[in-house]
């Protein structure tokens, strides 16, 4: 479709001072500052902050951040944004449609309509979740920083006809929303380190509408142990994995409360009656959480049928790290 800036600037602020935007020939223009935000190549809203808003002690994640927020729209030969599905095994596909089923349920949960709401996803790569949702939302906002992951998104989102995803250049460090998302998604991100995640999830909290709900996931540490004690060759780059009291501290830092668990194990279709009996046995592949102000009253025990352990487990050891790769496989 072609961008509508009149149809969102009410739901975006600027990202470097929050102000509100307004629609002017085609782009957007910040009423207090005045910097202009133009669309790029026909599809792309570029709403980076002025200067990087981020400063990440990952050295690996700080060198790809900095690549990524000075590149310009220039064309790019052999492109090959992080999870395409072309590049991966069918184990990794199988377990990727396995996640997105759980996260539309986590969705669902409620059985909300969301034909008047807005999804936003502020690290979307090439799409796998905010396209598959779309027809369920009246708006999906599809958020990253990589020229690529957009424009490889947007390439798709055409083919399949999609009419109401807008496509953002973001630096997530800076998000342009004030209040205004419904339901957030930020998944395979909080992968950086502390620091990494806690400016992210400030960012995501304000980001969430007061009435509304942001998923987000982490790697859980106990699901490859003997990798992250290097005990086996480890697959996973220098991402970070949190065990429960891990991420449950780091969300409590952030002053989230009231969030639902989902655990996650990619080696079960989520509705399969297996995972009941025996999960209780297997560490989950990722932790999923569900918080903002629609899920307070509940608390960190789950509910969902993803969701059978209620002991938190110890902590040998949170700053398991890797070496070698930018994104995980
Ligand atoms: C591991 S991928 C996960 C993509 C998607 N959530 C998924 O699960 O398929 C992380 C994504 O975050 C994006 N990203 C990294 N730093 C970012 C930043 N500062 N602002 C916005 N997006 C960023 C990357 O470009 C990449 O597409
Ligand atoms: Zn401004």
């Amino acid at each position: 479709m072609r961008f509508n800036t009149e149809e969102i600037a009410g739901s975006l602020c600027c990202p470097d001072d929050q102000r509100s935007l307004r629609s002017n020939d085609g782009t957007l223009r910040c009423c207090h500052c005045g910097r202009v935000y133009p669309v790029r190549e026909g599809g792309i809203l570029d709403l980076l902050p002025s200067k990087p808003a981020g400063s990440p002690a990952n050295p690996e994640y700080a060198a790809y951040y900095h690549f990524e927020f000075y590149r310009a729209f220039e064309p790019r030969e052999g492109a090959n944004p992080w999870g395409l599905r072309e590049t991966q095994s069918p184990s990794w596909r199988r377990h990727r449609e396995r996640q997105v089923r759980t996260v539309l349920s986590m969705l669902r949960r409620d059985e909300a309509r969301f034909e008047d709401r807005i999804l936003g996803d502020v690290s979307a790569g090439v799409g796998d979740y905010t396209l598959s949702y779309a027809r369920h939302f009246k708006w999906v906002l599809h958020c990253d920083l990589s020229i690529d992951a957009l424009r490889y998104a947007l390439a798709r989102s055409r083919r399949m006809g999609l009419q109401n995803v807008f496509f953002l250049r973001v630096d997530y460090f800076a998000l342009p929303f004030r209040s205004s998302i419904d339901r957030l998604l930020c998944l395979d991100t909080l992968i950086r380190g502390q620091d990494h995640e806690k400016a992210l999830l400030n960012q995501i909290e304000r980001a969430t509408a007061s009435e509304g709900r942001a998923i987000v996931d982490f790697h859980h540490w106990w699901h490859n142990p003997l990798r992250r004690l290097g005990l086996l060759p480890q697959n996973f780059g220098n991402n970070r994995s949190y065990t429960r009291s891990g991420a449950e501290g780091l969300l409590r830092e952030c002053g989230v409360e009231g969030w639902r668990l989902v655990r996650f194990y990619q080696e079960f279709a989520p509705e399969s009656t297996s995972l009941k009996r025996i999960s209780w046995l297997l560490p989950a592949t990722r932790l999923l959480y569900e918080f903002g102000s629609a899920a307070s009253g509940h608390t960190s025990r789950a509910s969902a049928e993803t969701d059978f352990s209620t002991t938190s487990q110890p902590n040998p050891s949170d700053t398991a790290r890797g070496a070698a790769k930018i994104w995980y496989t």
